[in-house]
C-alpha cells in the first residue's frame, strides 16, 4: 500500500539546505550559487520538492544519449507537478567501448550516485538508465540512499535490417565473427553488416542486458508500467518521460520509497520474469547486487528454483527470432507479466512507483502477438531459466538452458543412458589475450568434443569481470561446420550472446577458486539433471595440485592499471553476490538514518 500519510513541505529533505534559519550563512551558500543561473529564490525556499535528474546520456554513452533530449520532458512534467529539476550527471557507462570493461564502472558509478543522492538537496530524483550497468548503477544506488527515486529508460533503438532480414544489435557480431573466420566475407563487409544493427537513437535492440535490466526494472516496480521497452524514436517515450517526470513530485509528496518497492516478492517477481524474457546472463549478476542493496539475500539458488520452470514467453533475440519494437507492440513487459500472473507465478501484489500494485498494472495487458509474446501454455521452450551448477570446482555457476541449440543436444546430450549429461576433455585459456593468442594452434587438439574452459576473467581476474566466456571454436572447425563448442569459464558472457555457456563460476580463478587447478586434457562431467560438474579427477590429486599452486603464490593474473581498478579488486564480491563493494552492501536506508551534515 502507498503511504497515505504525505508529508508537508516542512518535512522535504532539501529544507535542510534551503530553509534553515539556525545557520544562515551555510544556508544563504547554498541558495545563492543556485541563483546564478536563475533559478529563483521563491523556486527553492517556498517549498517545492526539489527533484533531481541523474543524466546517464552523454557523447562517450551513446546508447542513452537520448536522454539528453528526453530530459527537457522530464523537467516539463516535475515543473508541472509544482517540483523543481536540477539535472547532474552519471560517470558514463558505454557497454561496447569501456576498457577493460563496463562491468568495471557499474560500482563506480553507483559510488557517485550514492554521493551525490546523500549529499546534495534532493527530495527525490529521475534515474535515467539504458545501456547494459547504467541502469544496475542506479538501482543499487536508489536502495542505498532511499530517497523517493523512479527509473526511466531511454528505451531500444528500432530493428536493425539488411533487406528483409532483421539484425539484432550484438547477436549479429557473433554470427558475423563466424562468417568472418570462415571466409564468408571480409572486413569491410563485416563492419557494414554490424553497423545495420544500430539503425537509430536508443539501447541494443536485441534481450541482451540493456533492454534485460530495463524490463527487470520495470518488473521490479521502479518505473512506470510499460516504459521500459518503448523504442526510443517513438512518440510514446517523450510522453513517458513527461509523465514519470510528474509521477515523481508525487511519490515525494507520497514519500514513497526504493525500499518500499524492493521487497524480497519484487526480486522474485524478477527472476521469473527474467526467464520468460530469455533475459541476459548478467541480469542474475546484477538482480543479486541490487537485492544485496536493498537488505535482501538473493543468490543463484533462488533463480534456479524460481525461474527454471518458467517457460520463454518472449520471442525476442537472441533467444528468439523478433526484436525490441515488436515486442514492444506486442504488449512489452506488462503483456509477459499478464501471463506470468494468469498463471499463478508473480506476486502480483508487489507495490510499484505508480502507487498501485503490480498485478493492478497489468490487468487487461494480454499479448497482442502471440507470436512475439507466447501465451504460457504455448511457449517457445518448457524451463528456460538458468541452471545453477555446482561442483568440485567451484561453488556456482550458471548455464542459460533456454539458448541450447538443436546441434548442441544432437552433439553433446546424446547419451541414450543419461540425455542430460556429457563429457569432455577440456583445453585451459588464461584470460582472452591468450584465447585469442592460441585457439588456432592445431597443437591443443580442438576437436567436435572439447569443452573450452576461460578463467582469470572474474572480477578480480580481469577488474570488472570479462564477457569472454562464449568462445568461437578454432577457425578451422568453423570451416568444418562445427561452430560452437561448449565453454566453462569465471567471466561473463555479452547478453546479446544465445550461447549456452557455463559461466560466472564462482569463486573464480583468481580468489582461490578451483578452475585455476584445471590443466589442459583434464576431462570435465557435465551433468544438467543434476547441476554437477565434476573434474574427473581423484580427490588426492586436486588436492597435491591446490598445494602447489599454493606454493607459487596463487593465480597469476595481470596488475592494476588504474587505481580504481585496485580499490575495486580489493573489496569486490564474487559474481554469484552481486559482485558488489563488500563494505558498500552495509549502507541502507542512508539518506533517513543519516542527516546530512
Ligand atoms: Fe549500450 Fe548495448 S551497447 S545497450
Ligand atoms: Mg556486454
Amino acid at each position: 500500500m502507498v503511504n497515505s500519510q504525505r508529508i508537508t513541505s516542512e518535512q522535504l529533505r532539501s529544507r535542510y539546505w534551503f530553509d534553515n534559519p539556525d545557520h544562515p550563512g551555510t544556508t544563504a551558500l547554498c541558495i545563492e550559487r543556485y541563483l546564478n543561473y536563475g533559478i529563483t529564490l521563491d523556486e527553492l525556499t517556498s517549498g517545492k520538492p526539489i527533484i533531481g535528474i541523474c543524466q546517464s546520456g552523454s557523447d562517450l554513452t551513446p546508447c542513452n544519449r537520448h536522454h539528453i533530449d528526453l530530459v527537457k520532458r522530464v523537467k516539463d512534467g516535475i515543473r508541472a507537478a509544482g517540483g523543481v529539476p536540477f539535472e547532474f550527471p552519471m560517470h558514463p557507462i558505454h557497454e561496447n567501448v569501456r576498457r577493460p570493461t563496463a562491468a568495471l564502472d557499474r560500482n563506480l558509478a553507483y559510488l557517485g550516485l550514492v554521493e551525490v543522492l546523500h549529499g546534495y538537496p534532493l527530495d527525490g530524483v529521475v534515474l535515467t538508465t539504458g545501456c547494459d550497468k547504467t541502469t544496475p548503477a542506479a538501482l543499487m544506488a536508489a536502495a542505498t540512499v532511499n530517497i523517493p527515486a523512479i527509473v526511466l529508460s531511454g528505451g531500444p533503438m528500432l530493428n536493425g535490417w539488411r533487406g528483409a532480414e532483421r539484425v539484432g544489435s550484438g547477436t549479429i557480431i557473433w554470427e558475423l565473427r563466424k562468417r568472418l573466420a570462415a571466409g564468408d566475407i571480409d572486413y569491410a563487409e563485416f563492419l557494414s553488416r554490424a553497423s545495420d544493427s544500430a539503425p537509430s537513437i536508443g539501447h541494443c535492440n536485441t534481450m541482451g542486458t540493456a533492454s534485460t535490466m530495463n524490463s527487470m526494472a520495470e518488473v521490479l516496480g521502479m518505473s512506470l508500467p510499460g516504459s521500459a521497452v518503448i523504442p526510443a524514436p517513438y512518440k510514446e517515450r517523450a510522453m513517458v518521460s513527461y509523465d514519470t517526470g510528474t509521477r515523481i513530485v508525487d511519490m515525494v509528496w507520497e514519500d514513497l520509497r526504493p525500499l518500499d518497492i524492493l521487497t524480497r516478492e519484487a526480486f522474485e517477481n524478477a527472476i521469473v520474469a527474467c526467464s520468460a524474457l530469455g533475459g541476459s546472463s548478467n541480469a542474475p549478476v546484477h538482480i543479486n547486487g541490487i537485492a544485496r542493496h536493498a537488505g535482501i539475500t538473493l543468490d543463484n539458488d533462488d533463480w534456479q528454483r524460481l525461474g527454471h520452470e518458467i517457460p520463454l514467453l518472449a520471442n525476442v533475440m537472441p533467444a528468439g527470432a523478433f526484436l525490441c519494437e515488436e515486442f514492444y507492440r506486442a504488449g512489452g513487459v506488462p503483456a509477459i507479466l499478464h501471463e506470468l500472473q494468469t498463471a499463478g507465478k508473480l506476486h502480483g501484489s508487489a507495490l510499484t512507483v505508480n502507487g498501485r500494485s503490480l498485478g493492478d498494472n497489468v490487468q487487461g495487458r494480454e499479448t497482442q502477438d502471440p507470436d512475439v509474446i507466447c501465451r504460457y501454455n504455448d511457449s517457445l521452450v518448457d524451463h528456460a531459466g538458468f541452471l545453477n551448477l555446482k561442483g568440485n570446482l567451484f561453488d556456482s555457476a550458471l548455464m542459460k538452458t533456454s539458448v541450447i541449440s538443436r546441434d548442441f543436444r544432437e552433439r553433446f546430450l546424446n547419451d541414450p543412458s543419461d540425455p542430460d549429461a556429457f563429457e569432455g576433455k577440456v583445453v585451459v585459456f588464461d584470460g582472452s589475450e591468450d584465447y585469442h593468442a592460441r585457439i588456432d594452434d592445431p597443437a591443443l587438439n580442438i576437436d567436435a568434443h572439447t569443452i573450452l574452459v576461460m578463467r582469470g576473467a572474474g572480477p578480480v581476474g580481469h577488474p570488472g569481470g570479462a564477457e569472454v566466456v562464449n568462445m568461437q571454436p578454432p577457425e578451422a572447425l568453423i570451416k568444418q561446420g562445427i561452430e560452437s563448442l561448449p565453454c566453462l569459464g569465471d567471466g561473463r558472457q555479452s547478453g546479446t550472446s544465445g550461447s549456452p555457456s557455463i559461466l560466472n563460476a564462482s569463486p573464480e580463478a583468481a580468489t582461490g577458486g578451483g578452475l585455476a587447478l584445471l590443466e589442459s586434457g583434464d576431462r570435465l562431467r557435465v551433468d544438467l539433471k543434476r547441476c554437477k560438474v565434476q573434474l574427473l579427477i581423484d580427490a588426492s590429486e586436486l588436492e597435491a595440485r591446490r598445494e602447489r599452486l599454493a606454493q607459487q603464490g596463487g593465480y597469476r593474473y595481470p596488475g592494476h592499471q588504474t587505481p580504481w581498478q585496485e580499490i575495486q579488486r580489493s573489496m569486490v564480491e564474487p559474481l554469484d553476490r552481486g559482485m558488489t563493494l563488500i563494505p558498500a552492501a552495509q549502507y541502507r536506508d542512508v539518506a533517513r538514518q543519516h542527516p546530512p551534515r
